[in-house]
């Protein structure tokens, strides 16, 4: 997702350091070029050979080592992350100083900027501090983080640099195209959990990664996200409103009450389509549990498709096989615009798998296979499909 694009990389002084390397690291895996640049008190932490050795680009380190690259560096980045970001430095560049190579680079660089800070608590909370944070995001530039949790110095409070991910997606959405940025997007996930007894339940493989993935893009590309998840062991994407639900009938009611404000609406959840007639309130004894009386959970897709409005409507069939014919008919019967047609029996597709490869159903009768793919880019490709039917006013 960062194909072609540079990345000026910052790093100060400070004991998270080290973390920043699994930054390079993840960034160039999304197809970012990494240029880092060091403080002097950041390489009495981590050695530039090391950044060097991750990037596969020079450190910079000095001001006057060339006399213009803090020109050149500056105009070639697309994006500047100072992760972590010192409280010395956050108060320097605010205020214009630029007495070595990062922060003379940041008065040169003209695009976006996010920073991730990482100091001891007391010092994130210092009103200088505070005030110079507040006015360099009101000139655009995006802070991640602080995390609360364990410091260095041994304290709890506030002041942990932002978890990597949390940086890396940060990047994506800085970078990302708004083209969603008009739409509101109701995501169900996951699986449900009917209950047998207080101990055992009914449930499925899903794992909410597509769903998730989902959320995590459309968030990126500037839509207003509502995701509802059945139990995941994942943590919801940062920006998304998130409604946790554990039964078919919790998911049926939290998509009746999010439904009105949607523009569209995907559902990825692998709902249960049977629940146990009765939910023992007290744990069943083996002799006792020998078969189970169901009843039948309500059709979400099928209930959505009666009443849709205008709303864009994608559902998911999940196939053992090819499944083309069972997946035409679900679209038919769920009033759908689009089906993403996964075969579950497929190595790497599926449930609790990063990958997914499927095929997509329009209503008009348009069938696209697609290769195997991880599940963020299935999940930009229906995102795609969305805006194209929005953009057409289907
Ligand atoms: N779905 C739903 N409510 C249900 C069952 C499914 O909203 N009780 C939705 C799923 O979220 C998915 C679509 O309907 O978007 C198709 O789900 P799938 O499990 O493939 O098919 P089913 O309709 O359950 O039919 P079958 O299990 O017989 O294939």
């Amino acid at each position: 997702m960062l194909e072609k694009r540079n990345i000026l990389l910052g790093v100060t002084g400070s004991i998270a350091a080290y973390r920043a390397v699994d930054l390079v690291r993840r960034l160039i895996d999304e197809g970012a070029g990494v240029r880092v640049v060091m403080t002097e008190s950041a390489c009495r932490f981590v050695t530039p050979y090391l950044f060097e050795t991750i990037s596969g680009n020079p450190v910079g380190t000095d001001l006057f080592a060339d006399p213009f690259t803090h020109i050149t560096l500056a105009k070639e980045s697309h994006l500047f992350v100072i992760a972590p970001a010192t409280a010395n430095t956050i108060n320097k560049i605010s205020c214009g100083i630029a007495d070595n190579l990062l922060s003379t680079l940041w008065l040169a660089y003209e695009g976006p900027a996010l920073i991730a800070p990482a100091m001891n608590s007391r010092m994130y909370r210092h009103p200088t501090v505070q005030k110079n944070i507040v006015a360099m995001e009101k000139a655009g530039v995006t802070f991640v983080g602080p995390e609360t949790g364990s410091l260095a110095c041994g304290e709890e409070g506030e002041g942990r640099m932002a978890d990597i991910p949390d940086i890396v997606d940060a990047a994506l959405t800085t970078l990302a195209s708004r083209d969603l940025a008009d739409q509101n997007i109701l995501i169900t996930a996951g699986p449900t959990r009917e209950s047998i007894d207080p101990v055992r339940f009914i449930s499925n493989r899903s794992s909410g990664k597509m769903g998730y993935s989902l959320a995590r893009a459309a968030c990126r590309r500037g839509a207003r996200v509502t995701l509802i998840s059945g139990p995941s062991a994942l943590r919801p994407p940062a920006g998304v409103t998130f409604v946790p639900v554990t039964t078919a009938m919790e998911m049926q009611k939290a998509v009746q009450r999010c439904l009105n404000r949607s523009t569209a609406v995907v559902m990825a959840a692998a709902v249960s389509d049977y629940a146990p007639a009765e939910t023992a309130q007290v744990k069943l004894k083996k002799k006792d549990a020998t078969s189970i009386k169901l009843k039948k959970t309500p059709d979400i897709l099928k209930g959505i498709g009666r009443s849709r409005g205008k709303r864009v409507l994608v559902g998911f069939a999940a196939e053992s096989g090819r499944g083309l014919a069972s997946a035409k008919q679900k679209l038919k019967e769920k009033n759908c615009d689009l089906i993403v047609l996964n075969d579950i029996s497929r190595e790497g597709a599926g449930f609790d798998v990063d990958t997914n490869q499927v095929t997509m159903i329009d209503r008009g009768g348009r069938v696209t296979d697609y290769p195997l793919m991880q599940k963020a880019d299935v999940a930009d490709i229906i995102l795609d499909r969305i805006n194209e039917m929005k953009r057409k006013g289907k």
